[in-house]
């Protein structure tokens, strides 16, 4: 429930806020604020105020959720409470817990004094959202703490111990306990002096001192350019402060609200916030009962030691919990074993890990040769080769062998996890949990929730997730699940791509300037060019896959696996990640369209991207008529967390809707009418068209 409460404590007026979870400033807590605030000014019995929330912390900033709505338009604004704040006639104190983030910490840099206690957290994060500080961020927090230091606060977005902040003039005081009290003394403290005629501090009239302000600021820029060279908001913070600091306080503080408005309308803004949000709606499970309980998990079983179940284990080890990893063998156990060391000791030298903490991660890995050393555990992870014989064999001995009541997990990237869930006799305990790799980096989960896993297992298994700081998205029971069945498609359209007449190199280096982190040849070379090769070999087989993608097998028949065998898409050279262009596989391509004896045309970098792009988008369409991902903003997730999306595009969806669902499946068609296109390909989703007729958005909106 939103409220502001009014009380009183001598001759101090408490105003105590609270808009649950994070007492975000909507219109109806400004409203109620500053409602307060104008009562304390009338009311004879108080000399002053402390502001603070009354749920432990103070406030996570503007209401996200309002931005782009009528509702954050509505006044008060955020900026015309800091005002009113500023100018009231009796002291006001903010009481600091938990957090002060974004205008949250605005609201208390508007105040006179400040306490906090010393386990809470400030920040100014609005950049990670594309945007500055907008209620006199920029103008307040140089005055107080620095122009460097505040320019650093605000770039980097980060909520920052107050302790750090404690000589400051950004503090009264920092207290460990008793924050009201202190809070309360400094407020009547400062309302004797201000009978005693001083003037009431406030962070407007500091004084703010740079002998060279304007180079400062070009250093500032020039990083922030190298850095993060696609977001505005990183330069408007600096121009904002140093116009400010230039010109004035108040001029300043319309500059900055002018290129606040600027930001928020930016699509990139609009792109971050959507990630935002897109981000936290992952963990939510639709029609999963209110009730559901997730199960208790206190040790963990990873079958398979190899690359992804050594890597899965060094999650868990992370979060502190055991984790007993079962081989086939000792020699392979413990060559798993010292990666998963190997692995910390690399932290050791980077220091980012001590040797105490190394220790004691390793003292909870337990190496184990049998399945009844594993019985009682409450969570199995299978990793082993990607057979379907295999696997039956494992879960098989999984049913036989493991307690009633755990979990049995499978980390299969293709196989079917339904199928392999009737390896047991306990199907609803059964579920797919595909992470990436490297496992202990990748911060992407897929879970694959089978069509009899139990709601409590899927519970427990994005209960889990967060605590070893996984971004987890639900998929259903697909070929490749949501991210590698889009990324077959955009693979395909690369390859043919290639087929028609660009280079490999073209086509990456269009889609990296796009923003994708990596072009699809060099993820293939990092990732390992064999692992497609078997899983075609394999499909060819079964007669699931019937064209062959001619160009590709010979890479890997020649032994070109990418960057572990030196050789792939590029030439490598030793201890060099650079991708050198390849005159063999300039060779293997010239002979390849010779033998296919189609005529070759010239794709330009616009064409590229959208071929790859849209080829991810149809497919995503796809995913959501099936119902196999839960929203279209999972989708994206998927793409941001797990294959380098350029974040500040919004995740494939997000660009689609962004370029107007009729272009897409316009431009779709176009690819469809090229010589030699695959029709069936482009033929826009079902979903698509509907909604570009309907002129909507995949989320039901206006598009
Ligand atoms: N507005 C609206 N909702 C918010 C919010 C905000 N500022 N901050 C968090 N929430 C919501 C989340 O969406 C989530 O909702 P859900 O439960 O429905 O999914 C809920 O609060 C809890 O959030 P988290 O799951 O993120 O909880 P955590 O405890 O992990 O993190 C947090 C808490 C550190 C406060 C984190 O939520 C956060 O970083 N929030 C954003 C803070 C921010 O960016 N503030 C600046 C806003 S812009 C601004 O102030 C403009 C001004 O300068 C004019
Ligand atoms: P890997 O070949 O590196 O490791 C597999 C390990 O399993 C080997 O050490 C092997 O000795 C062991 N093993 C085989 N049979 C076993 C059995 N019956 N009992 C115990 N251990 C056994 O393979 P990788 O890459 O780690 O893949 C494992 C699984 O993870 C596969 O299902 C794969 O599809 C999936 N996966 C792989 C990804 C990758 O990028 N490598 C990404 C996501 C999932």
């Amino acid at each position: 429930m939103i409220k502001v409460d009014y009380l009183t404590r001598g001759r101090v007026a408490v105003v105590a806020f609270q808009s649950p979870p994070v007492n975000s400033l909507g219109f109806t807590l400004r409203q109620g604020l500053l409602a307060a605030l104008e009562r304390a000014e009338q009311d004879t019995a108080i000399d002053s105020v402390v502001l603070m929330g009354s749920n432990t912390t103070f406030s996570a900033g503007a209401d996200i959720r309002e931005f782009g709505s009528a509702e954050m338009l509505r006044g008060p604004s955020l900026a015309t409470l800091n005002t009113c704040l500023e100018g009231m006639s009796k002291p006001v104190v903010a009481a600091i817990e938990g957090m002060a983030l974004g205008g949250g910490l605005e609201l208390a840099l508007s105040c006179h004094h400040r306490v906090a206690l010393a386990s809470a957290k400030i920040g100014l994060p609005e950049v990670k959202l594309g945007l500055l500080p907008g209620a006199g961020g920029t103008q307040r927090l140089p005055r107080l703490i620095g122009i460097e230091a505040a320019i650093n606060v605000m770039l980097a977005g980060e909520p920052l111990a107050v302790g750090l902040f404690a000589k400051s003039s950004l503090f009264d005081q920092v207290v460990e306990a008793d924050l009201l009290a202190a809070a309360s003394s400094v407020a009547e403290a400062s309302a004797a002096a201000v009978k005693s005629g001083k003037p009431l501090p406030q962070a407007r009239d500091l004084k703010v001192r740079e002998p060279d302000l304007q180079a400062l600021c070009q250093f500032a820029r020039n990083t922030a350019k190298t850095a993060l060279k696609e977001y505005p908001a990183p330069l408007a913070i600096i121009d904002a402060v140093q116009f400010g600091v230039e010109k004035s306080f108040d001029a300043g503080l319309l500059e900055e609200r002018r290129l606040f408005e600027q930001l928020m309308n930016s699509p990139v803004s609009k792109a971050l916030r959507h990630v935002f949000f897109a981000e936290r709606a992952a963990s939510r499970i639709d029609g999963l009962p209110a009730d559901t309980k997730p199960r208790e998990i206190r040790q963990v079983a990873v079958i398979g030691a190899g690359t992804m179940g050594t890597g899965i284990t060094i999650n868990f080890l992370n979060a502190g919990i055991s984790v007993r990893l079962l081989e086939v063998g000792k020699e392979v156990l413990d060559r798993g074993v010292a990666r998963i060391r190997e692995v910390y000791e690399g932290q050791l030298k980077k220091g980012k890990l001590d040797a105490a903490k190394l220790a004691a991660r390793m003292d909870l890995l337990q190496p184990v040769l049998e399945y009844p050393a594993i019985a009682d555990v409450d969570l199995v992870i299978e990793a082993v080769f990607e057979e379907m014989s295999v696997k039956e064999k494992v879960f098989r001995t999984l049913d036989a062998t493991i307690k009633r009541g755990a979990i049995l997990a499978t980390n299969t990237s293709t196989l079917d996890v339904d199928q392999i869930a009737a390896f047991t006799a306990r199907p609803q305990d059964v579920i797919g949990l595909h992470f990436f790799s490297p496992a202990n980096v990748m911060r992407l989960l897929e879970v694959v929730r089978g069509a009899k896993t139990a709601p409590d297992v899927l519970a427990t298994a994005m209960m889990l997730a967060k605590k070893i700081k996984k971004t987890a998205v639900v998929s259903g029971v697909c070929d490749g699940f949501i991210g590698n069945r889009m990324i077959h498609r955009y693979s395909a359209q690369a390859m043919q791509m290639v087929d028609e007449g660009a280079s490999p190199e073209q086509v990456d280096r269009a889609v990296e300037k796009f923003g994708f982190a990596m072009g699809p040849f060099r993820m293939g070379d990092l990732a390992g060019n064999d692992i497609g090769w078997l899983i075609r070999k394999r499909k060819y087989a079964e007669g699931s896959l019937v064209e062959r993608q001619v160009i590709a097998d010979k890479i890997c028949e020649l032994g070109r696996f990418g960057q572990k065998t030196g050789a792939g898409w590029y030439d490598y050279k030793k201890g060099d990640r650079t991708a050198y262009p390849s005159p063999v596989v300039a060779g293997v391509i010239d002979e390849a369209r010779k033998a296919a004896g189609r005529p070759l045309r010239k794709l330009d970098d616009r064409e590229i991207v959208d071929r790859l792009v849209y080829a991810l988008v149809n497919e995503g369409a796809r995913i959501l008529e099936e119902k196999i991902a839960q929203r279209t903003s999972d989708i994206d997730v998927v793409y941001l967390m797990g294959y380098g999306f350029p974040v500040w595009r919004g995740g494939p969806i997000h660009y689609a809707e962004s370029q107007t669902l009729y272009e897409v499946a316009r431009r779709m068609r176009a690819f469809a009418a090229l010589p030699g296109a695959d029709a069936e390909f482009w033929q826009p989703a079902a979903l698509i068209d509907k909604l570009a007729a309907e002129v909507r958005s995949f989320n039901g909106g206006a598009a």
